[in-house]
């Protein structure tokens, strides 16, 4: 069973309401009151992730924390990270890590996420899957009745070979739902985003539900030339959710 606590909001300097900015900056110093000296840290990608890493960077420099090995989940947070002198590993190393601290883009009410519009997906899978607690932080905005129900994109990591082909099968799979897939590029002029990893990413757009999200994940690994996408299922432990009413904190 679920377990629910409401934190009263920690800053409260005016009456106007906060940015989502800086409600994902409150989901995120309360999910690094998770970490522990010692420990080894998944390290998320994204803007509420690069708040955790800000402020684990921080914590390590007054001293209140020491020992921590953090993981990154991209090149981009390994770049951040390094700059936060955050000393740091991998799962090769370490590969059982102690807690990961991630954002997402949909959270549903049974803690499934969608992830990847940052363009991380498969090292986060991989660091996520591999750490003991996994801590997602995101504001009001990203929580949903039911995953797709946002509108916005689910990504799927494809290899480059044949691209439309996989992009063909997907939008086939997702045929009742009305699924659309884009080529994801980096602006209008229609560079390609290339992965860490040097694969790319379709995003599906969904008009209705996708059904059975395990149905849904197996399908979409059987397809050839996928790599992996962007369905987290049963793998958040603790869920915040910062809002204009206060932090909440859900259990697993
Ligand atoms: C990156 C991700 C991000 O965690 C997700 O896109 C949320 O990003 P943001 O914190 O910037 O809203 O999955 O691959």
């Amino acid at each position: 069973p679920s377990e629910t606590t409401n934190v009263p909001k920690p800053i409260m300097t005016t009456s106007s309401p906060l940015s989502q900015d800086e409600l994902k900056k409150i989901a995120a110093y309360k999910a690094v009151e998770f970490v522990e000296s010692g420990m080894v840290v998944g390290l998320g990608t994204g803007s509420t992730a690069k708040h955790a890493v800000d402020r684990i960077g921080e914590l390590l420099q007054q001293g209140v924390l020491t020992n921590i090995v953090g993981i990154p989940t991209s090149l981009k947070t390994q770049e951040h990270a390094c700059a936060c002198n955050i000393p740091l590993s991998d799962i090769e190393t370490h590969p059982v890590i102690d807690l990961a601290i991630d954002g997402a883009d949909e959270v549903d009410p049974d803690m499934n996420l969608v992830k990847g519009r940052g363009g991380a997906l498969l090292r986060e899978k991989m660091i996520e899957i591999a750490s003991k607690q996994f801590v997602v932080i995101v504001d009001e905005s990203k929580v949903v009745e039911y995953i797709g129900r946002s509108g916005l994109a689910m990504p799927v990591e494809i290899v480059p070979f044949c691209w439309k082909f996989t992009l063909g099968k997907l939008e086939l799979l997702f045929e009742e739902a009305g699924c659309v897939g884009k080529l994801r590029t980096y602006d209008e002029n229609g560079e390609i985003f290339v992965t860490d990893n040097k694969n790319y990413t379709i995003d599906l757009y969904f008009k209705k539900s996708i059904g059975d999200l395990r149905i849904a994940s197996d399908a979409i690994l059987r397809i050839p030339g996928v790599v992996d996408h962007g369905l987290f299922i049963d793998m958040a432990t603790t869920v915040i959710v910062a809002g204009e009413q206060g932090v909440t904190v859900k259990n697993k």
